[in-house]
């Protein structure tokens, strides 16, 4: 598997943290740290603080990314923000069907699909999270889960389209636990979702995707997993608030 077909991205999913003044204290600390990087970087700061983060990492090469987006373009969706807003913002980036917005706030794998053509369609690039419940790993049904989210976000999308899409597999077990999957764990599911991409796009197409890991990735991690042939990046939550991690995650892609 040729690695250099696509691009190494790092993401940093901020959820819930972070207030206006801290957000600016940690992009400036981070600032100088990933100025190096050799892949491509991304924050996920909270909406509210999207604008700023934006401004602040202007000129640099850090990217600013939304933690959900809606499919509408405008109109009565309470508490909802748009692609055309966050394009205005300057925002690169939208994850799109992270777990916990899956687990807490009904979101299924339509609202998936169409949160994540909203956000191709407006010229973002739509971070996809799929992943399997530890009840759904130990029933042994991974693989047909993580396939069947995989195709049901993809609903509609060319092979062009896929330019800008990014599949973060996250297995929910994982994900703030502090128990990662192991490297052979995290290559076998992002092999697979390589392997439906070639089925619906051609090998050609699958091997440009990005495929990210993500759940409890850190600085001590992070280069095993990196190392493994379909694992091009990481959607990272607790260490992507501590610059120095973050920064030492960065360089485990940058080689
Ligand atoms: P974690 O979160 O790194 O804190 O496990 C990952 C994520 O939710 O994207």
């Amino acid at each position: 598997m040729d690695k250099s077909k696509r691009k190494a991205v790092i993401a940093g999913n901020w959820k819930m943290n972070k207030t206006a003044a801290e957000t600016s204290v940690l992009i400036e600390e981070l600032l100088p740290l990933a100025s190096g990087a050799n892949c491509d970087v991304v924050i996920c700061p909270p909406m509210v603080n999207l604008g700023a983060a934006a401004q602040q990492t202007l000129g640099s090469n850090v990217a600013v990314g939304s933690q959900n987006i809606h499919f509408e373009q405008s109109g009565a969706y309470t508490g909802e923000v748009s692609a055309d807003m966050l394009l205005d913002l300057g925002v690169k980036y939208a994850i799109v069907g992270h777990s916990e917005r899956r687990q807490y706030f009904a979101e299924t794998d339509e609202t998936v699909n169409l949160r994540a053509k909203a956000a191709v369609a407006a010229g973002l690039t739509a971070i996809i999270c799929v992943g399997e419940s530890l009840e759904q790993r130990e029933q042994g049904v991974t693989e047909e889960l993580v396939r069947l989210q995989t195709k049901v976000a993809l609903g509609g999308f060319t092979a062009a389209d896929m330019q800008k899409v990014i599949i973060a597999y996250e297995p929910v077990w994982a994900i703030g636990t502090g128990r990662t999957a192991t490297a052979d764990q995290a290559e076998e599911v992002c092999a697979a979702i390589r392997k439906v991409l070639a089925e619906l796009y051609g090998q050609q197409v699958a091997d440009g995707v990005t495929i990210q890991y993500g759940g409890s990735m850190n600085a001590a991690n992070a280069a095993e997993l990196l190392s493994k042939p379909n694992v091009d990046g990481g959607l990272i939550g607790g260490a992507s608030l501590k610059p120095a991690d973050f920064a030492a995650i960065i360089n485990a892609a940058s080689v």
